[in-house]
């Protein structure tokens, strides 16, 4: 075991066994807390490793500094916790260049940002997005009056494809109106190349970085510091920067975060006068309180995910891990590929570690070209490599609970229910992943 996995469980007894439900199908479930009396759940009860379990700081522990908001009657409106938040983010976490604004999630963080850098009326129509990604992108992208131009991802780093974003800034020219990568599970881009691609193209970028808070890049410094373009991050409570919900848009261009600010209140540049697009996007006291105690957590909670992951992928020689371009990722989850003869049939797979006490699940999948609304509403190029990794991906549990002999017995439990049950490749197979990119039916 590394010495680097540790627990730091601040309130484990207080939470007990909250986790985030799986269905038999892999599909992820509202928070819940464990009984055992519901026959409908005896499947769910069976499940003594979750997926993920959310460990966001307890309230409980923080009566002080909520009697102090409290006693303040400040709780919104870019208070003064918020404002300890914004500047301990950019101090200890971007080392004290450049500028954040907090948001009441990732996904208005996505609006505002894609807003801000296409303007009120954007001079093309799409936006440039891997379609591997999660839905509030492609939402996002629309309620900006956009449309979501689907690019294939990278094989190894999951990340969009470079020759496939190239080729579509080529084919569309004018007509994309920004640049919207994700950074895949927390993965770090290649930031420096997208910054050329959106100067060579004049094609403003907005990085979706939902769950990259803790990672590192290959430098080892936070993913995304010092860059001029926005970076968009999640505070959700599934996230490992957990708190309940909450974001954060971060960049060296103080300007842009001042603008982003206003647009996030309305549109009021001067005082309770709009003179930009606005909507709310607020974050509140209590939620930039559990944000600012989840803050002193980051470093132990990213590096007991790491050696984790670590630990998954030394255990699992034989399976197909993401490839990590960064040294340190921030793991929510552990994406895995299953052998190829098992296609398809991932949610058969997740049913049977569920009955094995295992909790598993589907991340981005279907992916976003699959979903129905999104097949009416938005325009894809191929997508190869999305739907082979769509038909073969499995998440493997990640928590700051998660223990290495845990570890070691989902790999155990793993490795036999993928070879155990040889799922032969069928014609019924095959068409049942073409099914995944036809009309999301997996
Ligand atoms: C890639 C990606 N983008 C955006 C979001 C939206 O984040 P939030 O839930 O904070 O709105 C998520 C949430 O999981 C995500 O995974």
């Amino acid at each position: 075991m590394t010495s680097k996995i540790s627990m730091f469980v601040n309130n484990s007894t207080a939470r007990g066994r909250d986790t985030i439900r799986t269905g038999a199908d892999g599909h992820i479930g509202a928070v819940q807390h464990s009984g055992r009396s519901s026959a409908l759940d005896r499947n769910a009860d069976a499940v003594e490793i979750p997926l993920i379990r959310p460990n966001p700081p307890s309230l409980s522990s923080l009566t002080k500094e909520l009697l102090e908001i409290e006693n303040r009657g400040i709780y919104a409106n870019y208070g003064p916790v918020n404002s300890r938040l914004e500047e301990q983010f950019v101090r200890a976490v971007f080392k004290a260049s450049g500028a954040c604004v907090t948001v009441a999630n990732a996904t208005l963080g996505l609006m505002l940002a894609i807003k801000q850098a296409v303007g009120w009326q954007p001079r093309g129509r799409y936006a440039l997005m891997p379609s591997f990604t999660f839905a509030a992108a492609a939402h996002a992208a629309l309620w900006c009056g956009l449309t979501p131009l689907f690019c294939d991802i990278d094989p190894e780093t999951w990340l969009p494809d470079a020759d496939a974003e190239e080729a579509l800034l080529k084919r569309y020219g004018n007509e994309i109106a920004v640049i919207l990568p994700n950074a895949t599970f927390g993965n770090c881009l290649d930031l420096p190349r997208y910054h050329r691609l959106s100067a060579a193209h004049g094609v403003p970028l907005v990085i979706d970085a939902a769950s990259s808070l803790g990672s590192l890049d290959q430098y080892g410094e936070a993913f995304g510091m010092g860059s001029a373009h926005p970076l968009v991050f999640s505070m959700h409570a599934t996230k490992s920067f957990a708190t309940a919900e909450g974001g954060l848009v971060y960049c060296t261009d103080q300007g842009l975060i001042a603008c982003l600010r206003n647009m996030g209140n309305f549109g009021f540049g001067q005082p309770r006068v709009a003179t930009m697009p606005g909507l709310n996007s607020k974050l509140s006291e209590v939620a930039a309180l559990l944000a600012l105690t989840k803050l002193r957590n980051l470093e132990p909670v990213a590096e007991h995910r790491q050696a984790l992951y670590e630990l998954y992928c030394k255990l699992l020689p034989e399976f197909t891990f993401q490839r990590m371009t960064g040294c340190r990722t921030a793991h929510q989850i552990v994406s895995v590929l299953v052998p190829e003869e098992q296609a398809g049939h991932v949610p058969e797979l997740v049913a049977q570690l569920a009955r094995r006490g295992i909790g598993s699940g589907r991340y981005f999948v279907p992916h976003l070209a699959a979903q129905p609304f999104f097949q009416q509403t938005c325009v894809a190029d191929d997508l190869t490599v999305t739907e082979a990794i769509a038909g073969r991906v499995i998440a493997l549990p990640m928590s700051d609970f998660l223990t290495a002999n845990e570890v070691g017995h989902v790999c155990d439990i793993f490795r036999q229910v993928c070879h155990q049950h040889p799922t032969r490749r069928t014609r019924a197979g095959s068409l049942a992943l073409n099914g995944v990119v036809a009309g999301g039916l997996l």
